[in-house]
């Protein structure tokens, strides 16, 4: 067992952070090369004029006020905040764990920061009470269940498995060697799988924002369309 242990956390941890690294680039390369900048037609003559254009958009405050009212934040205020909060906690807390930056300092000498102990602790339990309400509304609520698929599931049990056998490690609820073990391999495998399971949403959620040209782009500075 203790081969295992050590296999995981040398080359397979390495590994996995280069698949990681390696996966994240090979997805923006995908990005752009499957995206142009959206061509202007070049004869002037047949656009309308600006004042044209102007008068086809609604007046300023009505757009605000659509804009707001097609938000996440009007139609489901409390889960867009509920969701962030998610966001910060799980991203967080792998990086600036204790026994996560001690092993990093062990294998490659770097000391990154750490937050205390007890914080990350409290962390992983919000963090897990996230996945219960995301589990019951998957399983419970009919128009978030009609619209889970299979890679849905992935993603969840990707995400939440990592922070239960961290959580049993951590506080040795059952035998901790195996579950330390079972902890490395599952925290690897969500690395490796982020680029190429719904978890590349992490990347395309910042891709699609400020490059491509939609309504939904932040300061409208997207101008690249689908190839
Ligand atoms: C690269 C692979 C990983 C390795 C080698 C690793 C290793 C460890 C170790 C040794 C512990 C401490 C157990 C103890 O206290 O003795 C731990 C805890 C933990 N890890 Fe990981 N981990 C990895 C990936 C991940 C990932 C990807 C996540 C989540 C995204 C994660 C989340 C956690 C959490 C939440 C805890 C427990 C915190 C607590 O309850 O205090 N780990 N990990
Ligand atoms: C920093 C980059 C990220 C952005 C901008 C982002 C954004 C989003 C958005 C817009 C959604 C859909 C709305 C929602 O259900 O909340 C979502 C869902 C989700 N994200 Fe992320 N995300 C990021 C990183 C991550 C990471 C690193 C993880 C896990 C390791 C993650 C796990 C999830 C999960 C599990 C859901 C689905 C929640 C559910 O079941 O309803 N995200 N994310």
């Amino acid at each position: 067992m203790h081969q295992l242990y050590l296999l995981l956390r040398g080359p397979l941890a390495l590994i996995s952070f280069i698949v990681f690294i390696g996966g994240v680039i090979y997805q923006i390369i995908w990005f752009f090369n499957n995206t142009k900048v959206q061509e202007i037609p070049k004869n002037p003559g047949l656009l309308p004029s600006k004042k044209e254009i102007k008068s086809f958009y609604p007046p300023e405050d009505i757009k605000k006020l659509t804009k707001w009212e097609g938000s996440v934040w009007s139609t489901q205020p409390y889960f867009t905040i509920l969701t962030s909060i998610f966001h910060i906690l799980v991203i967080l807390t792998p990086i600036f764990l204790l026994a996560h930056n001690i092993l990093i300092k062990q294998s490659w000498g770097i000391a990154p920061p750490s937050l205390s102990e007890k914080i990350t602790d409290v962390f992983t339990i919000v963090v897990l009470c996230f996945g219960a309400y995301f589990l019951y509304r998957r399983i419970f609520l009919s128009k978030v269940r009609i619209i889970t698929g299979g890679g849905d599931w992935l993603m969840f049990f990707l995400v939440f498995l990592p922070y239960l056998t961290g959580f049993l490690a951590y506080h040795q609820i059952f035998s901790y060697m195996p579950m330390v073990i079972l902890h490395m391999f599952l925290g690897e495998l969500m690395l490796v799988c982020i680029p190429f399971t719904r978890l590349k949403h992490m990347i395309f959620f910042f891709l699609n924002r400020f490059y491509l040209k939609s309504e939904y782009s932040f300061f409208k500075k997207g101008n690249r369309v689908w190839n």
